[in-house]
């Protein structure tokens, strides 16, 4: 009997060893030590033997049966491991990878001019003001010189939304509103960036909304020298050191005299080109000397106050510093044409 079971045992031990999943290892369990196995069979015979053999082929079979359950416990244990470090190699995760490239939101162009002009102001020592885009005509024409009966009102089809309320025509609203808040406290320097309106069919070059700044500074002793200086740094600042600045006589109501600024083409060097038109020069904002009437208006008296304003147009300044051909690409929020602007400086 006891070759019997030695023989059980290597037999067993053998096929266990062939065994590859675990379907396998359990028949191999029931082959070798179910219930209908020849182990069993062989202890079932076990009765008819003296008590002295009992015990030797009693030891014998218990060494047996453990030998066979340890080697059928690490059989299943190594398939089950194996399949597991298969699954993992398969699922395995390479942290090396690059990663899906997010898209990071950038600033708009205008407002990246937007705050670039800020920032060259603040650091003058101007205040940057907020103003509303639906005003009074008094403050966006009475006040600023131009009654109700003047031409220089068709210049600036606006939006009315009442007889005397409209969406502003211009940034320039805020000189009344500034000046009358600040009688107290002159003199002062401000701009004022924001959204204004105009009756105006939309095209490459015009739109019914579009945005100005505005900048003002009342005081004493203030020059027309104090306003070149000031634009001059400005140019400078936005389309590069080398620029220069000339000032063309022009006519606005609310200041007097009243200049259009251009400058010398940043794109040809004043060769001429397609940007300039030939002549050297861009055009690109309106500006003057407060006009008595105004700071008469607001309660300064022109006898001892002077100040200077411009108003300049932030799509104009996008548009020919950035190259862009149709102001309509400002607000049409194509990702294409806004990834062209990630924090890009001149
Ligand atoms: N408000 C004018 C416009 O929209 C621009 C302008 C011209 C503003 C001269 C000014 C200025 O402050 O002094 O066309």
């Amino acid at each position: 009997m006891i070759e019997s079971f030695e023989k059980i045992k290597n037999e067993a031990l053998a096929e266990i060893n062939e065994c590859t999943d675990e379907v396998m290892v359990n028949n191999a369990k029931s082959k070798y030590l179910g219930k209908k196995s020849e182990f069993s069979s062989l202890m079932a015979g076990m009765g008819q033997l003296s008590n002295e053999e009992k015990r030797e082929v009693g030891a014998k079979s218990n060494e047996v049966r453990t030998v066979i359950s340890e080697a059928l416990d690490s059989k299943l244990k190594s398939i089950k491991d194996e399949a597991l470090n298969r699954k993992l190699e398969e699922d395995k995760i390479d942290l090396t990878l690059p990663s899906k490239k997010r898209h990071r939101g950038t600033k708009h162009p205008l407002t990246m001019v937007r705050e670039e002009i800020e920032d060259l102001f603040v650091s003058m020592g101007y205040d940057v003001v907020d103003g509303p885009e639906v005003d009074s005509d008094m403050n966006c024409f009475e006040m600023l010189n131009l009654p109700k009966s003047h031409p220089a009102r068709d210049a600036q089809d606006s939006f009315y939304i009442t007889e005397e309320m409209l969406l502003r025509p211009h940034t320039s609203s805020m000189q009344v509103r500034s000046m009358l808040e600040n009688v107290e406290k002159k003199p002062f320097k401000l701009i004022c960036p924001g959204k204004t309106y105009r009756r105006d069919d939309d095209d490459a070059t015009h739109s019914h909304q579009f945005s100005q700044i505005e900048g003002l500074v009342v005081g004493e002793n203030i020059s027309l020298s104090d306003l070149k200086g000031t634009l001059e740094l400005f140019a400078k600042k936005m389309f590069g050191k080398d620029r220069e600045i000339r000032f063309r006589a022009s006519y606005f109501p609310f200041t007097e005299p009243s200049y259009e600024v251009d400058v010398s083409c940043f794109s040809c060097g004043q060769k001429g080109c397609n940007i300039c038109k030939g002549t050297g020069w861009i055009e690109i904002l309106g500006c003057g000397m407060v006009h008595p009437n105004v700071l008469r208006n607001c309660g300064f008296d022109p006898e001892k106050y002077q100040g200077f304003a411009f108003g300049v147009g932030i799509e104009r300044v996008a548009m020919l510093k950035y190259g862009v051909s149709d102001i309509r690409n400002f607000y049409t929020n194509d990702y294409r044409f806004l990834n062209n602007f990630d924090r890009k400086e001149m």
